[in-house]
């Protein structure tokens, strides 16, 4: 059996799989609550969140599958990239439960767990494949040629399509995160009518954009009125019993083209990267591949490229902890000689974040 530990930013996650991968708990503590009225993440307050909630997450989840320490192969625990104090909980929690079971840490990489996620759902998945990696803090465009070996082939200059997605919303007066509430909103706007600038269509590079689209809808936004700054920030429940009016109209429109601009942007560099590559696998993933729009033009593309199209369950997009104990359980069926680094440290650095983009086409 293998604990799995996650809590590199907003959410403490633990996970219980066996050797065979088979997911047999997979719970998520969410902080939502604790940072949407500051519109993102509040790093302090995550961290001292995870100190209180990890614990008794984990106990939950061994005590209700009747699972003990002796029980454990080992333990896998997120300990980079994100915010290091919420990393460092989860990481010394990790090594204290190794130490005391006298089982190997596997430490993992949350950027590796969220492009191997699609395997989770998608027994069919195999390598090599095109990962798309969409979240709050990351939009990469990978090469997947195998378990470790990775080839960054575009990465955003800027912002991350969640962070673009939880900023239009904080403008708009809407608490974080804004994702999900800008998908919800969008579906209630079948004519998107707004055209913004779709970031670096012109280039042939494969990197991703979104400062300028955030600010062409600032700029939208501040014209229409819509623009808040000082607003309290409401959720979708919220918006739902407004009264019909043309306010709220405005604010499904906005939130529609900038949704059906954000889609567009990732689906053209999947067609680009299917084509160069020669790839026939796409795989979506992170907090933003909960996004149905996104999901449905991606679906588009890998048909039009005769490619198999990928994603995990809405469960396996965002944060979660069972992405983290298979991405060990990988490396542990490659080599099982892992052991305990009490040493081990939590880095707010990706080694994928690090790597040097291989340009496919010349600028
Ligand atoms: O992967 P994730 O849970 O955490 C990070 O590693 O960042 O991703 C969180 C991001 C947030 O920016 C959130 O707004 C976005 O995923 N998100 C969505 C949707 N659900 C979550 N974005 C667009 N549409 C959604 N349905
Ligand atoms: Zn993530």
């Amino acid at each position: 059996m293998i604990l799995a530990i996650e809590t590199s930013c907003d959410d403490s996650a633990v996970a219980l799989l066996d050797l065979e991968g088979n997911v047999l708990a997979n719970e998520i503590s969410s902080q939502v609550q604790l940072h949407e009225k500051y519109g993102g993440v509040v790093p302090e307050l995550a961290s001292r969140s995870h100190l209180q909630t990890l614990p008794l997450l984990i106990r939950h989840v061994l005590t209700t599958h009747q699972i003990s320490l002796k029980d454990l192969t080992f333990i896998a625990a997120t300990s980079s990239p994100g915010l290091v104090g919420s990393l460092l909980i989860g990481v010394s929690y990790a090594k204290t439960l190794a130490w005391t079971a006298g089982i190997p840490l596997i430490p993992v990489d949350h950027l590796e767990g969220h492009l191997l996620a699609p395997f989770l759902d998608n027994p069919d998945l195999a390598f090599p494949y095109l990962g798309l990696i969409v979240s709050g803090g990351h939009t990469h465009l990978i090469q997947v040629n195998q378990l470790g070996n990775y080839t960054l082939i575009g990465k955003t200059l800027d912002d991350a399509a969640g962070e673009a997605f939880d900023k239009v919303a904080k403008m708009t007066g809407f608490k974080y995160p804004g994702g999900p509430i800008i998908d919800k909103i969008s579906q209630e706007c079948e004519f998107p009518s707004i055209s913004f600038p779709i970031p670096l269509r012109s280039k042939k590079v494969m990197n991703f954009s979104y400062a300028g689209l955030k600010t062409a809808v600032r700029n939208h936004a501040l014209k229409e009125g819509l623009y808040v700054t000082d607003k309290k920030l409401i959720g979708y429940e919220e918006f739902k019993t407004w009264p019909e009016n043309s306010t709220k109209d405005r604010i499904r429109d906005i939130f529609a083209s900038f949704q059906k601009t954000v889609a567009e942007t990732l689906a053209i560099r999947c067609n680009q990267a299917l084509k160069v590559t020669g790839l026939n696998r796409l795989a979506l993933t992170g907090g933003v591949a909960a996004n149905s729009e996104i999901k449905t033009r991606l679906q588009e593309i890998a048909n039009k490229r005769k490619s198999s199209f990928h994603f995990p369950s809405l469960r396996n997009c965002t944060d979660n902890a069972a992405m983290i104990g298979y991405t060990a359980l990988q490396y542990w069926k490659q080599n099982s000689n892992h052991g305990l680094d009490l040493s081990l440290n939590a880095s707010s650095k990706s080694p994928l974040n690090q790597m040097e983009v291989t340009p496919l086409l010349p600028d």
